[in-house]
């Protein structure tokens, strides 16, 4: 599965369906994810995959940076996310880069903070990601992650297995146009919760977590990270 050009195609119908299969859930968690930055500092903040642009928005009007990057490797994920700031922000300048999330082209030390709304799972090597975040960071700086996860119930991960193995891969498939898509997100949440390799590749960074918490019936959780001083 090329994972870039697999979002490229599902990138015209992605908030639909985000909006639709987390029956409407994913702007409770954004809202969470923005609550948590503004306790924070964030002077100059990088919304890394930032897909169509949801957290960009919702950052821009629950802060104040001086400075917002997005930043995502899907070009048609950037024209989408483009389209949206010029709607919902008209004025307000956020910098837009194509660019992946392995190899950042930002200096040392540029950010306070970097956020990752449902990308981490799709990286191609989290652990060079992670490395990536921890150096465009200044010391102090802080990485806030939002992404799926297992709930830690028998009963509710089985209801969820049967919802992402059934719905998720019909709905997705039929209004998308990619079944192959919507049967590759609800795996992947799968093996990269089961791997643990997040808290793993955030320790290798040398970036400890300092708050970890989940959310609706714990299929979503959000971890901070802070880099040294
Ligand atoms: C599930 S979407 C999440 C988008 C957005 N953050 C949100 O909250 O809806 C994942 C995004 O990560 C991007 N992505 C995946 N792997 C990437 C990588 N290695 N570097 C940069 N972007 C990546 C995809 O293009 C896609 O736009």
């Amino acid at each position: 599965m090329n994972v870039q050009s697999m979002f490229g195609r599902i990138a015209p119908r992605y908030d639909l369906l985000n909006h639709l299969l987390s029956l409407g859930a994913d702007r409770g968690w954004r809202r969470r994810a923005v609550a948590c930055a503004s306790q924070l500092p964030h002077g100059a903040v990088l919304d890394l995959a930032c897909g169509t642009g949801d957290l960009t928005v919702a950052l821009a009007e629950g802060l104040t940076p001086q400075r917002l990057v997005a930043a995502d490797f899907s070009a048609q994920m950037l024209e989408l996310a483009q389209r949206k700031m010029a709607r919902l922000l008209p004025g307000r300048e956020v910098e837009l880069r194509r660019c992946a999330a392995e190899d950042l082209p930002f200096g040392e030390g540029e950010f306070d903070l970097v956020t990752i709304a449902f990308g981490v799972r799709n990286f191609a090597s989290l652990e060079r990601a992670m490395r990536e975040c921890c150096r465009v960071l200044r010391p102090g700086g802080h990485l806030v992650v939002l992404e799926f996860t297992l709930p830690g119930s028998r009963v509710v991960r089985g209801l969820y297995g049967a919802y992402s193995a059934t719905v998720m891969p019909l709905v997705g498939g039929l209004l998308s146009g990619s079944f192959s898509a919507y049967r590759y997100l609800p795996r992947s949440i799968r093996s990269f919760a089961r791997s643990g390799a997040l808290p793993r590749a955030i320790g290798a960074s040398g970036m400890p977590i300092v708050r970890a918490e989940c959310y609706t019936l714990g299929v979503v959780e959000l971890v901070v990270a802070r880099k040294p001083q």
